[in-house]
């Protein structure tokens, strides 16, 4: 086989932290959007993964997680879609105990970690006690000796985000990451529910390949055909290519967390796939 022709893909960036400490008001201020004001209780219920074009122009996936179990249940799946980590430590409350499972999990997980360290418009915020705080997680930030970049954000009054955009776009650079758009797509599964009209969805983060309405696919053990795409922006799209989050329309049945997508060649062997995948 010819080797095949890499090219440069967005990171996949995964925001976590302690509950309330501002993951979905940060992606909020970086997308110009109000999700946090839509959600029931002010809390986040399911996995949403947004792009986000910069204004250099640089695309950048975003997952903003309500758990860590989401996170570690892909993982157990051996679904390694994230390439950073964004920790989300609120400068009021400091460091709590999600915020050190946080930290656990992408150690586990070998990913690199940037700290925003949020709030900082509140007169009681402490950056300073932060950083030092995270010395004892062994997370040594640069202004300390160490290698691990920290921002000060505010994503109420949008401070610091050009600056978080920017140590994200370097610390992908350091990682040229990169997929072979041109070939059947591989995707993992973030998220799926059965929806009332439109049966089940699920929403799959593109990993190599374009994934094109009509291919033919496994995702899990259920087969299906691609009858539509819908991007992040809630369009009908007709592709996705590598680090795109797209929800799927035409599954035989709901897929799991973490569950691979893979399109082949036709229903026959789709069907083979699945069964397959079933007695595992
Ligand atoms: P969960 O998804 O429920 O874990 O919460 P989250 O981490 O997504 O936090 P969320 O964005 O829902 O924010 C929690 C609360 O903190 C909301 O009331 C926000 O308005 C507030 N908040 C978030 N960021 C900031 C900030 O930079 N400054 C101030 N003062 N408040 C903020
Ligand atoms: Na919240
Ligand atoms: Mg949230």
């Amino acid at each position: 086989d010819a080797p095949e022709t890499l090219k440069p893909r967005a990171p996949v960036v995964t925001i976590m932290g302690h509950v309330d400490h501002g993951k979905t008001s940060l992606l909020d201020a970086l997308r110009g959007t109000d999700v946090v004001a839509g959600e029931s209780g002010g809390i986040t219920q399911h996995i949403g993964a947004y792009q986000v074009t910069t204004k250099g122009g640089d695309v950048i996936t975003f997952l903003d997680t309500p758990g860590h179990e989401a996170f570690s249940e892909m993982r157990a799946r051996g679904a390694n879609v994230t390439d950073i980590v964004i920790l989300v430590v609120a400068a009021d409350d400091g460091l709590m105990p999600q915020t050190i499972e946080a930290i656990n999990h992408t150690k586990a997980a070998g990913v690199p970690m940037i700290v925003a360290i949020n709030k900082c418009d509140k007169p009681e915020a402490n950056p300073q006690k932060v950083r030092e705080r995270l010395l004892s997680e062994e997370i040594v930030v640069e202004d300390m000796g160490g290698d691990v970049q920290d921002v000060e954000v505010s994503a109420l009054k949008k401070t610091g985000l050009d600056e978080l955009i920017e140590k994200i776009l370097l610390q992908a650079e350091v990682m040229e990451l990169s997929a072979n758009p041109d070939r059947a797509a591989e995707g993992n599964v973030i998220e799926a529910q059965l929806d009332k009209g439109r049966g089940a969805v699920a929403t799959v983060l593109v990993r190599k390949g374009t994934l094109k309405v009509g291919d033919t696919f496994v995702i899990g053990a259920e087969s299906g055909k691609v009858r539509a795409l819908v991007n992040d922006k809630g369009q009908q799209v007709k592709s996705a290519g590598p680090s795109t989050p797209v929800e799927v329309l035409g599954l035989s049945g709901v897929p799991k967390a973490g569950d691979q997508l893979t399109v082949v060649e036709n229903e026959a062997r789709a069907r083979e796939v699945a069964a397959y995948r079933q007695e595992q």
